[in-house]
């Protein structure tokens, strides 16, 4: 391993010792410090953004997605996703990419922690000017957003997007990315947000307590649907005849969650022009180098809900499982 900077042996993080509430699945904690083994980099955790999937994850949730959780106990021990953060030693084989020194952000396994190991392909850069809060909160929200608007939903400039669910995570990114590509965006969110969508750059904005969307008459090219709850007739309704709606968020039962709309959608796209296409979003260098892109020209600016401490993970936790997030909650490490 090259070290530039000694780390300490044992290092704060939250353990993820069982499914279930917070008070049952967080222990926070000292642990040694992870090594950066071959192909790795090790970083110094500075912020570690913080979403429902998160919460899906504390609670073993859906039970489709046991496999990669683990199937009766957690397989991660540590909790946390994303993270921003310096690089403080790299493993053999890391490629020459990144060096101890770089602000990185990105995805690893175990971001509520200290320090964590990540892959460089996992990693970027940092952007310039950007603070470690804000840059916490991209890869995961803001890679979903990405690859719902762009890939699966293949917007381009001049279409029309209408992103529902637009307040939260990954809607605040969605929004601004459509105007980054340059979309015209609707987005539909409750009342308390709509200044804030429209402060982000949407083009329209809709509460969807006070109306349904359904009944406006418009119809969109590429709908990113974060709000699960609307069924296949009512997103064909809002859909261009050639249109293509991404299903981001599902909604009902703990077992699959979403799933059967999913394999409901699938089986009848064969038979209609629009396409309903489920996100299934991951890590992807690509991708991740595209998103910064857009950050470091000032055309995605993340929105920033709260920030907790590593001792309020459970807090934070309970708050993002309340499903009403403005933007992305972050968790800030002090190690
Ligand atoms: N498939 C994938 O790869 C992938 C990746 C990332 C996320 N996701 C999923 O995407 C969904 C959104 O994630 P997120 O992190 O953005 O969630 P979030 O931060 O909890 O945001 C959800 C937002 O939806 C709004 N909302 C709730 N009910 C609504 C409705 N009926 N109509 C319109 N808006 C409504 C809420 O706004 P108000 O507060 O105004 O009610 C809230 O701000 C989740 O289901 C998550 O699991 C999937």
């Amino acid at each position: 391993m090259t070290a530039t900077q000694l780390t300490s042996p044992t290092t704060t993080a939250a353990a993820h010792a069982a499914f279930g509430d917070a008070g049952r699945a967080i222990r926070i904690g000292s642990m040694p410090t992870p090594t950066a083994g071959p192909g790795q980099a090790l970083v110094k955790v500075e912020a570690a953004g913080i979403s429902i999937g998160d919460w899906l994850v504390m609670h073993g949730l859906p039970y489709i997605a046991r496999p990669a959780h683990g199937l009766l106990s957690p397989k991660h021990p540590v909790l946390g996703q994303e993270l921003a953060g310096t690089i403080v030693a790299v493993g053999a084989d890391a490629g020459d990419g990144l060096a101890p020194g770089d602000r990185v952000l990105g995805f690893t396994q175990g971001a509520f922690a200290g320090y964590a190991v990540a892959s460089p392909e996992d990693l970027v850069l940092t952007p310039e000017g950007l603070d470690s809060v804000a840059a916490a909160a991209i890869p995961v929200s803001g890679l979903a957003a990405y690859q719902a608007v762009v890939k699966a939903g293949g917007g381009a400039a001049g279409q029309r997007l209408l992103v529902l669910g637009a307040s939260g995570a990954v809607g605040t990114f969605a929004v601004q990315v459509g105007k980054a590509i340059g979309m015209h965006v609707t987005a539909v969110a409750g009342s308390r947000s709509q200044e804030m969508l429209t402060g982000i750059g949407a083009d329209e904005v809709g509460d969807y307590r006070a109306s349904d969307i359904a009944e406006s008459g418009d119809n969109w090219d590429v709908i990113v649907d974060l709000a699960g709850n609307r069924g296949i007739g009512s997103l064909r309704r809002l859909l261009a005849p050639a249109g293509t709606a991404v299903l981001v968020g599902g909604s009902g039962g703990r077992v699959f969650m979403g799933f059967g709309r999913t394999i409901r959608a699938m089986l009848a796209n064969p038979f209609m022009k629009q396409t309903l296409v489920p996100l299934f979003s991951a890590p992807d260098a690509d991708d991740l180098a595209a998103l910064r892109a857009l950050v470091a020209a000032g055309s995605v600016v993340p929105v920033i809900d709260r920030t907790f401490p590593l001792e309020g993970l459970a807090d934070a936790m309970s708050h993002i499982g309340g499903r009403h997030t403005q933007g992305k909650s972050v968790i800030v490490l002090d190690d």
